[in-house]
């Protein structure tokens, strides 16, 4: 038995191995507590202090995120999802593109219906000039891996780069993203992406198009990013601007 499986419920995790490790992502591990409760912690310690904030402020607008059940410094105590990543269901044939695709742009139209919360809605000096705030909430990271597909409807995770912005930036990331995967010739997955890019602008209710010189410059600068993949970017955002002049959007 793990000493996560033993603590009560609302107590600070164990220092030490909190519980079964369920992954291990870029920047955080995310720890089974029990089948209820999962522990998300920064490795690096970052203080998860503001995505708290965020995930109780669009929870409150019953948007379908996990709750926190408890939070410490870089540690989030969350409610736990069951059930696969639109990725992994993707993978599987356990969805079609075109139904992923309006997965995705259906989670852009509930979240962007959220208004930032008080206070976060203005620039600050040392924002990237994107990111100057806006009037609701964007996660700036929601693609398909950041998506689980549970009993009571798909649930976004993952809100490590939302802050208050523009609807068309958060469109923009997410075509960006999976545009990436689809100009990256060698790979499994480059047609599937195409497909889903071309399906995803489609389905999407608003165009991305004013705003996606803005997601590439956030894309460049994505800590983390291997040089082979920071070439991928612009490559991807030609793509997107080209999908959109087929379809006049
Ligand atoms: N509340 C949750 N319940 C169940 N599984 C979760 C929950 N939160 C996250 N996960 C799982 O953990 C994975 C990684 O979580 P998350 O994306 O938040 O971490 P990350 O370090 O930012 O990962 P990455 O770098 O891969 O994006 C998710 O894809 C999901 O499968
Ligand atoms: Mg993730």
């Amino acid at each position: 038995m793990h000493p996560g499986d033993v603590a009560p419920h609302g107590s600070a995790p164990a220092a030490d191995v909190p519980g079964h490790l369920l992954t291990s992502g870029t920047w955080a591990d995310v720890y089974a507590l029990d089948d209820e409760r999962v522990l998300r912690r920064y490795r690096e310690g970052r203080d998860a202090s503001p995505e708290v904030e965020l995930l109780r402020h669009v929870r409150a607008h019953d948007f379908p995120a996990p709750d926190v059940l408890d939070a410490h410094g870089s540690d989030i105590v969350m409610n736990r999802l069951h059930g696969p990543t639109l990725l992994q269901a993707l993978g599987a044939a356990e969805i079609t593109l075109a139904d992923a695709a309006q997965v995705l742009a259906d989670l852009h139209h509930l979240l962007h219906d959220v208004p930032a919360p008080e206070g976060w809605g203005s620039a600050t000096a040392r924002d990237w000039p994107a990111l100057a705030g806006g009037p609701v909430v964007v996660h700036l990271d929601l693609h398909p891996g950041n998506v689980v597909l549970t009993e009571h409807g798909p649930t976004l995770v993952d809100w490590a780069n939302a802050r208050a912005g523009h609807a068309e930036l958060d469109v923009a990331v997410t075509a960006l993203l999976v545009a990436e995967v689809a100009v990256d010739a060698g790979g499994d997955y480059s047609q599937a992406a195409r497909a889903l890019l071309a399906a995803f602008l489609h389905a999407s209710q608003v165009s991305p198009r004013a705003a996606i010189d803005d997601a590439a410059g956030l894309r460049s600068v994505t800590p983390g990013l291997l040089a082979g993949e920071r070439e991928l970017v612009p490559r991807g955002a030609a793509l997107v601007r080209s999908l959109l002049d087929l379809t006049g959007s």
